[in-house]
């Protein structure tokens, strides 16, 4: 389920940031990615070469050929190695060791296997392609790698659904309207969610938690309609860097999990001023009603598409450079992920948060 608008996206052209390399994104749907066929993303500002070996291995490769820089992709691909267009260098896609220049006589000295075109890690993981994006400069990943993030999952039997949206905005601002509360009364206005007449003043928890930090669970708003279908659920939301949001619920009887619903939002980087939302759900409910993923699809989709629209429109002001405020409590969220970034960009300072931490705000 994708969410565009072409037109708005290709006008706006807002403020870059600095991104955080070195981690895994989302690439894009690694259903897309079908045996012995290529396609192309942007990931990170990196152009990519996605594909799946005939053995059903995945494969990113840095869409650019070490020899002379033409895209890979204008080569041919036979479910084994992909090969150059211009001078017909073959590399097998995985690792991106060159296999074989065709123009080499028995003259020559040249090791095609001591040359490498750039290939990163690349995992299936909850339907997505997972790329590991090093830091420019560095065409080899680092032998230890962080984990690849997962959906968690509560129990064997679940539906999933999942959404995307592309952003003409910066990954930052893409961030903090994400973890912003303040605005659901008003861009998530709806009969079926919530009205501007339903704010109120709450009172959230929230804790440290390595690169991020964790809101602690609580039962949800009562304001909103559809979490009174699965009873009296716990909500726990984490952020962590470099831009994922888990929000788990969790209903218990006698402490038994009776349901449970758990998604993963990220918001990717396509370039250094846009990104793109990815949403992942899986739920325990009704698994056995068909009708339940196409109407969770539909107020997804909407909800979803609220904040695209919104981040177009707020594109079209941050092309003028307009200074900007994070007021509290309300932004304080937003001024945690900032910190989070800097100390991670600079390797340097504290978590911003010293312990558990009260908020209040109204929404
Ligand atoms: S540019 Fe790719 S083989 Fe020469
Ligand atoms: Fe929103």
């Amino acid at each position: 389920m994708k969410l565009r608008n072409d037109s708005l996206l290709a006008n706006v052209d807002g403020p870059p940031t600095e991104l955080i390399f070195g981690d895994w994104y989302p690439a894009l749907r690694s259903d897309l990615l079908r045996k012995g066929k290529t396609t192309t993303s942007l990931l990170l500002g990196v152009p990519l070469l996605l594909g799946r070996k005939n053995d059903g291995r995945i494969f990113a490769m840095r869409d650019l050929c070490p020899h002379r820089g033409i895209p890979l992709s204008a080569g041919w691909f036979d479910g084994e190695h992909v090969q150059c267009k211009y001078h017909g260098w073959k590399f097998e896609p995985c690792g991106g060791q060159c296999a074989e220049i065709p123009s080499l006589t028995q003259f020559d000295t040249l090791q095609p296997g001591k040359i490498f075109a750039g290939a990163y890690p690349c995992v299936e993981q909850d339907g997505y392609a997972w790329v590991y994006v090093p830091k420019p400069g560095e065409n080899r990943a680092p032998a230890s790698l962080p984990p690849v993030p997962e959906l968690p999952k509560f129990g064997p039997r679940f539906t999933t659904a999942h959404l995307q949206a592309d952003l003409p905005c910066n990954v930052d601002h893409g961030i903090i309207g994400l973890m912003d509360p303040a605005h659901g009364p008003f861009v998530h206005r709806a009969w079926w969610w919530r009205s501007a007449a339903s704010i109120h003043e709450k009172t959230k928890h929230f804790e440290p938690i390595p690169e991020g930090f964790r809101m602690s669970p609580h039962t949800p708003s009562s304001n909103s309609a559809p979490y009174k279908l699965i009873g009296k659920p716990e909500t726990t939301i984490d952020f962590s860097l470099p831009n994922r949001r888990f929000e788990t619920v969790v209903a218990r009887k006698n402490g038994e999990i009776t349901h449970w619903f758990a998604s993963l939002t990220t918001v990717t980087p396509v370039t250094a001023s846009t990104c793109r939302i990815d949403v992942i759900a899986a739920w325990s409910m009704l698994t056995w009603l068909p009708i339940v993923r196409p109407v969770a699809m539909w107020f997804g989709k909407r909800f979803v598409r609220q904040d695209q629209e919104t981040m177009m429109e707020q594109a079209e002001g941050l092309r003028f450079r307009p200074a900007m405020m994070l007021i509290d409590d309300a932004d304080k969220p937003a001024k945690w992920y900032f910190a989070l970034k800097q100390r991670r960009l600079s390797g340097e300072g504290e978590h911003p948060l010293t312990g558990p931490v009260e908020l209040h705000w109204r929404s």
